[in-house]
């Protein structure tokens, strides 16, 4: 590789990369992928052990402090999240400002951000004291905040955090109970989600890392990093794609067309279609994550006793598109959002919330990547080349 600022500092030379598909922009040590070959692994450790044998806030401090914790070092991250999970009370007025029917991923996003309103308590958003607090902060409160988007989509009372709980318990209980009656936790559902949660955790300077990289590059606190990268999840061919999936699949159901004359249409381009969940920039090759979710689906499923068609037309499609010539010769395969809208589903979040559950997912590897810039790389402010294609000079008419 050749560092090109030096190169375009010597030559005036720029290059032209539309969507950034081969230029690196930084140097980083969190997360391996090896597109070709189908592999990840954070700081050296493959994806498919983690997703076996960790624990969402194991791998979290795997990723942001390089390491994996000693138990004590486990104990006391955990016990801290615990301790700042609790939003503060005039939040509830921000909420209730929003409109019902407003993206959970809009509120997400929003409440970050408001966030930092409440937490100005540095001048120095690179104090390394006040980067752990606010680390702390966010793990402990965005999966509250998430829990509140939800809770007010479908018109029910907040729960306030139960914090002899653990994290994914917790989130569970602020999703699903309700103020009536005791939760019971069903450690199917508690395992099932932890390990789509670390799947999700990082995934090198794809988009929405790379936009919470740009703005911490200007010197942003992490707040304000995060809600952007919250919004850059969003989009339907990034994180939003777990959304767009099943809203595919109950498509084909409801409109009785079979998978067979859909996947025509895919490769048509019939209005722009895509088979969601399919192609990847990096993997040109079955996604490792995907192959984990496809495995666990089944168990999952019926674990939960549930019984979706969806799952069996997510299943033919890919057996389509995988013996098809079209996507053969495109080298797309299922990604990690194929199949888990219909996990999600079956653990009673209703659609809207897929991309939220991705972005709690993700939180530690963007925390990760913000410190990895400001506290260990040194920044330098992101700013991309152009090409101008305008007018040549031109004067303003004197009339
Ligand atoms: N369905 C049908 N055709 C596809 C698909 C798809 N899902 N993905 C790519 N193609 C086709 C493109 O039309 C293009 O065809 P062409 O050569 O005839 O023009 C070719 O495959 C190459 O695709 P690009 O769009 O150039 O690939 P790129 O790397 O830019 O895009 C992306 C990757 C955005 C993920 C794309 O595959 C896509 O839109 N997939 C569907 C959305 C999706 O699942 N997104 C989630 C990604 S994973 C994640 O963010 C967690």
């Amino acid at each position: 590789s050749i560092d090109v600022s030096t190169l375009t500092r010597q030559t005036g030379l720029t290059a032209l990369d539309y969507g950034f598909v081969n230029t690196s922009s930084t140097r980083s040590a969190i997360t391996y992928i090896d597109g070709e070959q189908g592999i990840l692994r954070y700081r050296g450790y493959p994806i498919e052990e983690l997703a076996e044998h960790s624990t969402y806030l194991e791998v979290a401090w795997l990723l942001m402090y390089g390491e994996l914790p000693t138990a004590d070092q486990l104990g006391e991250f955990d016990e801290k999240i615990r301790r700042h999970t609790l939003l503060h009370e005039d939040l509830k007025r921000f909420f209730s400002a929003l409109p019902h029917t407003a993206h959970p991923m809009a509120v997400l996003s929003s409440a970050v951000a408001a966030l930092s309103t409440y937490y100005e308590d540095s001048s120095d958003p690179h104090d390394p004291d006040h980067v752990e607090l606010t680390t702390i902060r966010l793990l402990a409160k965005m999966p509250v905040i998430a829990a509140y988007a939800h809770k007010k989509s479908i018109g029910q009372a907040f729960l306030y955090p139960d914090n002899s709980l653990n994290f994914v318990e917790n989130f569970l209980r602020l999703n699903f109970g309700n103020m009536a009656e005791p939760y019971h936790i069903d450690p199917t559902l508690a395992k099932a989600l932890d390990r789509l949660l670390i799947l999700h955790e990082d995934h090198e300077q794809n988009a929405s890392t790379s936009t919470v990289r740009l703005v911490g590059s200007t010197g942003a606190n992490l707040y304000a990093s995060i809600s952007a990268g919250i919004q850059a999840l969003s989009g339907p061919l990034h994180g939003g794609a777990n959304e767009a999936v099943l809203q595919m699949l109950a498509q084909i159901r409801d409109s009785g067309e079979g998978v067979g004359k859909f996947v025509e249409r895919v490769k048509r381009k019939e209005d722009g279609v895509k088979l969601m969940g399919f192609g990847h920039r990096v993997y040109k090759n079955y996604d490792p994550r995907a192959k984990i979710v496809k495995t666990s689906a089944d168990a999952v499923l019926e674990g939960l006793g549930v019984n979706d068609p969806l799952l069996d037309i997510a299943k033919e499609l890919e057996q389509f598109a995988l013996e098809d010539d079209y996507f053969k010769q495109r080298r797309l395969y299922p990604n990690v959002d194929f199949y888990t809208g219909v996990i999600y589903k079956a653990m009673g979040f209703p659609t809207r919330m897929f991309t939220v559950l991705f972005a709690i997912g993700r939180l530690p590897g963007w925390i990760a990547h913000w410190r990895e810039m400001n506290l260990d790389g040194g920044t330098k402010i992101g700013r991309p080349q152009q090409l101008y294609t305008g007018s040549p000079e031109r004067h303003y008419p004197m009339h």
